[in-house]
């Protein structure tokens, strides 16, 4: 209920005719497509374009009639909606449980206002210990890049973990490989303490040979809408 409220709220407070907007994956964003479908089909929004982050999120989209094309057509979009795994107080998040966050950040990165739709349980002090950091990796070589990244200064002490089973799930369950939407293999790392310095892991984990992107999206947040036992708050502008 939680989930459906500030899904349903960020298409109603950010989203008007005319708009290009991404659609975000996962538990959270389940509702904003919804929500954006059902205001498409009443003829209440017009002239909508949206850009699905996942396989997942296009077969939604496409049972609800969305309008759809990629990054390919539109490069800028007016707005962005997506869930994430953990906020820290700077709107920093930890995004990618679902196995979406290379096509997540691709498209979120392009638009003017990126809205972040959580229940309060995401919220955090420091990113890490509340939920692994997922970093999408060419499965070339896997476990030599899995080794490299857990050596990198800024996330020693983690333990990295090769994702097992649906890529959508974090656990390691299954026995076989989880692979992305983008044919790539993911490694969840697992902290026992915050993050220190969140800018650092985010630019030596994409500078690492073999790392296809990470779940860090710092500075990219425009507004988070967060729902929680006392209603709904807003953080940003
Ligand atoms: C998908 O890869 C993720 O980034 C999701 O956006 C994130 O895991 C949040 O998902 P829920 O809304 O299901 O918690």
């Amino acid at each position: 209920e939680l989930k459906k409220l500030v899904g349903y709220k960020s298409v109603d407070d950010h989203v008007e005719s005319g708009m290009v907007v991404g659609l975000g994956t996962g538990s959270t964003a389940y509702f904003a497509v919804e929500r954006l479908g059902q205001k498409i089909a009443s003829g209440e929004l017009t002239d909508i374009v949206a850009i699905p982050t996942s396989v997942r999120t296009k077969e939604q989209a496409e049972s609800l009639k969305i309008p759809l094309c990629t990054l390919n057509e539109k490069s800028i979009l007016d707005v962005a909606i997506d869930g994430a795994d953990e906020v820290d107080p700077d709107l920093a998040l930890v995004k990618g449980g679902g196995g979406a966050l290379l096509r997540e950040k691709m498209v979120e990165v392009m638009a003017k206002k990126f809205v972040v739709i959580v229940d309060e349980s995401k919220l955090c002090k420091g990113l890490g210990p509340g939920f692994p950091l997922p970093v999408e990796i060419t499965p070339f070589c896997h476990m030599h890049t899995l080794r490299t990244i857990a050596d990198l200064p800024s996330v020693k002490g983690c333990e990295a973990v090769l994702r097992m089973g649906s890529s959508s799930t974090n656990k390691p369950d299954g026995d076989e490989i989880a692979v992305t939407d983008n044919g790539n293999y993911i490694v969840d790392l697992h902290f026992k303490e915050p993050i220190k310095d969140v800018n650092a892991a985010a630019s030596e984990l994409k500078n690492t040979v073999g790392v296809v992107d990470h779940g860090l999206f710092v500075g990219m947040s425009y507004q988070v809408i967060v729902a929680g036992s006392d209603g709904i708050k807003v953080a940003g502008t």
